[in-house]
């Protein structure tokens, strides 16, 4: 049985912190779940984690509903939210309606997630008002990054903290079931969790949001080099790997892989019959020693 957007409620009511996991795909999905994650973000970071791009502008609605199909697919318990790409919730009123609809549908996700504040209200009223759980994002919204200029903390100055409290009240109020806060200073993303009844979900927004959300591809160090100041290493699988394939191509070259051990038999009498086949009917002799 999933857990559905009551039992995220319910953790929050009863202080118990809700840890989140982004998952793409199939091994992603079965290893968080099996590692306990109660809820799995589908994100557009797939753009740049599993995409390659340098931002998350280039996912498109089909790219999402192929991977959120894939983690709701494999998973049983956790709480499946998928993120609406960039474009596909601002152009009509009716676009984002039919395309949570499409995540949900076709996706097969619990809940969708939209990004952005008070002028978004709106929008995630109408949704919710149409039967489809939503999660806001607010703080450093990463589909806008080209406004942003960057990859940069919100809410520094007393005026953009305190739009991003009314940004807060304001999806809260339109009915969303939980809040993303994304680089947020510790304090001010405290002070917005302590304001609320829905849960928000920290990510580097400090120990005070009533949930956090992480990377996958970050915490196993899986993207690369670059680890963002918000996450922790908790291991580096990157090198592991790296090591593991570097190790299997000098096993090629050098013929000390495959070994008996992964191959498959073949009669002696079988090779021998074979053998004389070809040469008496094709007429065809090896070219070179026949190895293994
Ligand atoms: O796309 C994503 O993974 C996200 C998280 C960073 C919250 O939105």
């Amino acid at each position: 049985m999933r857990l559905t957007i009551r039992d995220i409620q319910k953790m929050k009511d009863n202080r118990e912190p809700i840890a989140m996991l982004t998952a793409y795909d199939a091994p992603s999905a079965r290893l968080a779940e099996a590692a306990n994650t109660p809820t799995l973000l589908v994100g557009d970071s797939l753009g740049m984690v599993v995409q390659g791009h340098d931002s998350t502008v280039k996912v498109r609605l089909e790219h999402m509903i192929y991977h959120c199909e894939i983690v709701t697919r494999v998973t049983q318990r956790a709480l499946v939210v998928g993120d609406l790409p960039f474009m596909t919730y601002k152009v009509s009123v009716q676009q984002p309606l039919t395309n949570a609809a499409r995540l949900m549908q076709e996706g097969g996700v619990g809940a969708v997630k939209l990004e952005g504040g008070e002028w978004l209200a709106p929008t995630i009223g109408h949704i919710v008002a149409s039967g489809i759980p939503v999660m806001g994002h607010i703080g450093l919204t990463p589909q806008s990054v080209n406004q942003f200029g960057g990859f940069r903390v919100q809410g520094r100055e007393v005026d953009s903290a305190y739009q991003l409290v009314k940004d807060a009240l304001a999806i809260q109020h339109a009915g969303a079931f939980g809040i993303v806060l994304e680089l947020v200073p510790t304090p001010l993303a405290a002070y917005i969790s302590s304001l609320l009844t829905i849960p928000t979900i920290g990510i580097g927004a400090g120990g005070g949001c009533d949930g956090q959300v992480q990377v996958y591809h970050d915490l196993l160090t899986l993207a690369g080099e670059f680890l963002p100041k918000h996450a922790k290493q908790y291991a580096n699988l990157g090198e592991v790997i790296q090591a593991a394939l570097t190790q299997y191509n000098d096993e090629v070259r050098t013929r000390a892989f495959p070994t008996a051990a992964q191959g498959f038999t073949l009669k002696d009498e079988v090779m021998g019959d074979l053998r004389q086949r070809v040469e008496g009917e094709l007429g065809l002799k090896p070219r070179r020693d026949v190895i293994g």
